[in-house]
């Protein structure tokens, strides 16, 4: 049966499919058996954001209406072939979809697979809860800001109303230059201050992504280790502004 993960936030904007996309990938990479659905129905953007958006035959509508099974609609990834993408609706837009057929879905396609990240929508109403009511695991993605953090306590505060096996916080667009001297939030404050253990930091780089999905950041790569083995192996973005250079680098930054 496969691990079912939603990846949420409340805040709109902070890296929810940035990170189930580029996890999605790691993992995959790693042989596992990946499905990343998008369960945003309003603003879904897995398909363009991983490059499969021309390869779309079916989609999650044509499943639920009976055109096709859940196996039949799941796009291959070119570059990764562990990676299935079961894209949001494009066939009938104004489709209301609710939190069982979600769930039917996700569960005719668990046992041949070992993760299904769900990709959720900003906010906390209608789409969240039907993406967490697929879900048995919750990653919450947040930034270091005070506006964001807000919103993932309350994403983590509605989330305790579910019975999921575990919750867990990202921490996305960490700018190492600010870190380093203590001009952001470190990750124990932050795990501190949402009571929830931070299982991956990642760094602000254009690079994290840099257009090429096939490339994932090493920052991943840590994530997924910690995800697959339970392991806590931050990523540490401080490494390039520590030292002589560092403060190079720092002063720099901090002029753009
Ligand atoms: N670590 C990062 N460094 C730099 N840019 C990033 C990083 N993570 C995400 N981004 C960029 O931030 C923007 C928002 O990311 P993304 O779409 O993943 O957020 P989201 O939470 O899914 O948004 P929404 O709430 O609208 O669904 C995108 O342009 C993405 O490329
Ligand atoms: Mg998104």
């Amino acid at each position: 049966m496969a691990r079912k993960i939603v990846v949420t936030s409340g805040k709109g904007g902070v890296g929810k499919t940035t990170v189930a996309a580029c996890l999605s990938a790691q993992l995959a990479k790693k042989g596992q058996r990946v499905v990343l659905c998008d369960a945003d129905f309003g603003l879904n953007n897995v398909d363009v954001v991983t490059g499969v958006e021309n390869l779309i035959t079916y989609d999650i509508v044509d499943v639920i209406e009976g055109r096709c099974r859940a196996k039949q609609a799941l796009v291959r990834h070119p570059d990764f072939y562990n990676l299935h993408i079961l894209t949001s609706i494009h066939s009938a837009p104004e489709r209301y979809i609710s939190p069982q057929s979600l769930k039917l879905v996700l569960d005719a396609l668990s046992p041949q697979f070992d993760y299904i990240f769900i990709d959720c929508p900003a906010g906390v109403d209608e789409g969240f809860h039907r993406a967490v009511a697929s879900a048995d695991e919750a990653l919450v993605v947040t930034t270091p800001h005070v506006s964001a953090l807000r919103d993932a306590d309350k994403a983590i505060t509605l989330l305790k109303s579910y019975e999921l096996n575990s919750v867990s916080v990202v921490i996305n667009k960490v700018r190492g230059e600010l870190l380093a001297v203590g001009e952001s939030l470190t990750p124990s404050e932050i795990e501190e201050l949402l009571k929830t253990p931070v299982i991956g930091v990642l760094p602000e780089e254009y690079s994290i992504f840099g257009g090429e999905f096939s490339k994932t950041h090493p920052a991943f790569k840590l994530l997924a280790g910690n995800l697959l083995l339970g392991k806590s192996k931050l990523y540490n973005v401080t490494r390039a502004y520590t030292g002589l250079l560092g403060s190079l680098r720092r002063a720099i930054k901090r002029r753009l």
